[in-house]
């Protein structure tokens, strides 16, 4: 069988569901935002800085994105990098995006709730307007801080809740289950809001159960683990609640030793509303094409599916029902 190449995969419109925007600060816009703030970075250049992505868990991933993001300070630094990603999504043909960001990784070194969201709506709105890129924009809450926490960080965004979509939940998963964050969540969707959760990455099905039972979640991000439970695996598909998958992190991550044991495409054939997903791709080596290429590659995905995890992405997108139809259109 001939693989997919990566111009089809390029050309062909995507959807992104499953990216943090701070995940998308590359080492070149890092050290720049370094020297414009007067920030001491603890590497000398870009080369010692990316020999340093090399990761054996979640934990060991977390811990540099979670320094990486010291360099965001002001509204321009925040509008610097979703802009960035706005451009690598329109160099391959990323039609709409539901990016995330985590404001408590900023709020608790003192950068104002406002000058995240500003800088971050900013930049989505020009998106809109000068590259056609439509979004919705997922604030997510660190699981391994309080559920108290959380709510301070909700009061925070409630004069911003047109800027925003929905809820999530990310950062270290295990012993950090989605019922922790029930009535945060609950609170969430008193107010309008949609949810999401990753679960089920590291952690275990268990925990996408509660995610879809507790927090009430539209989807799970990542999911993957949603396998090792075959009445799980039932109510996914007699639901349609979709996975975001991301294939590169699962394999930079270890969740997945090689590609070639990735269960993405199975979970697609078993009829589950998989999709595909970069997560941050500064850190994990690509973007939505790469993660697109390596399922070519390393799982012989053929064109048809790759068209099936796009329209799935579009079924599963916030978008309202005339964006998506516009953009099952753009697949022919
Ligand atoms: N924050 C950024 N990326 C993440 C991931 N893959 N899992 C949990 N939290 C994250
Ligand atoms: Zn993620």
């Amino acid at each position: 069988m001939s693989i997919v190449s990566r111009d089809w995969l390029n050309t062909l419109p995507k959807v992104e569901l499953h990216l943090h925007l701070e995940g998308s600060l590359e080492p070149e816009l890092m050290f720049e935002l370094a020297k414009r703030n007067h920030i001491e970075l603890p590497f000398e250049t870009v080369e010692q800085l990316r020999c340093a992505y090399e990761f054996n868990n979640l934990q060991d991933f977390l811990d540099i994105y979670y320094q990486g993001a010291n360099v965001l300070q002001v509204e321009q630094d925040f509008y610097d990098l979703v802009w960035a990603y706005l451009i690598k999504c329109q160099q391959q043909n990323v039609v709409h995006v539901e990016p995330f960001f985590d404001p408590q990784t900023h709020t608790d070194r003192g950068v104002s709730f406002e000058t995240v969201i500003s800088g971050i709506s900013r930049a989505l709105k020009d998106g809109e307007a000068q590259l056609g890129i439509s979004s919705k924009l997922i604030m997510c809450f660190l699981r391994h801080l309080s559920e108290e926490e959380a709510f301070v960080t909700l009061k925070q965004a409630e004069p911003y809740l047109d800027q925003i979509i929905a809820v999530g939940l990310d950062s270290s998963e295990q012993g950090h289950p989605p019922e922790k964050f029930s009535q945060v969540f609950a609170r969430a969707r008193e107010l309008g809001l949609l949810t999401v959760a990753h679960a089920g990455e590291e952690g275990p099905a268990e925990y996408v159960r509660t995610a879809i039972d507790d927090l009430q979640v539209a989807r799970v991000d990542h999911g993957v683990r949603s396998i090792e439970d075959p009445e799980l695996m039932e109510h996914l598909v007699e639901s349609k609640i979709p996975l975001t998958v991301c294939p590169l992190s699962n394999t930079k991550l270890r969740v997945f030793d090689e590609m070639s044991q990735h269960n993405i495409l199975d979970m697609l054939e078993q009829g589950v509303c998989v999709t595909v997903n970069s997560d941050d791709p500064a850190y994990f080596g690509g973007y939505m094409t790469e993660n697109f290429v390596a399922l070519a590659q390393g799982l012989e995905m053929s064109k048809e599916q790759a068209k099936q995890l796009v329209l799935n992405s579009i079924d599963a997108s916030f978008a309202n029902d005339a964006r998506k139809q516009a953009m099952r259109a753009l697949l022919g």
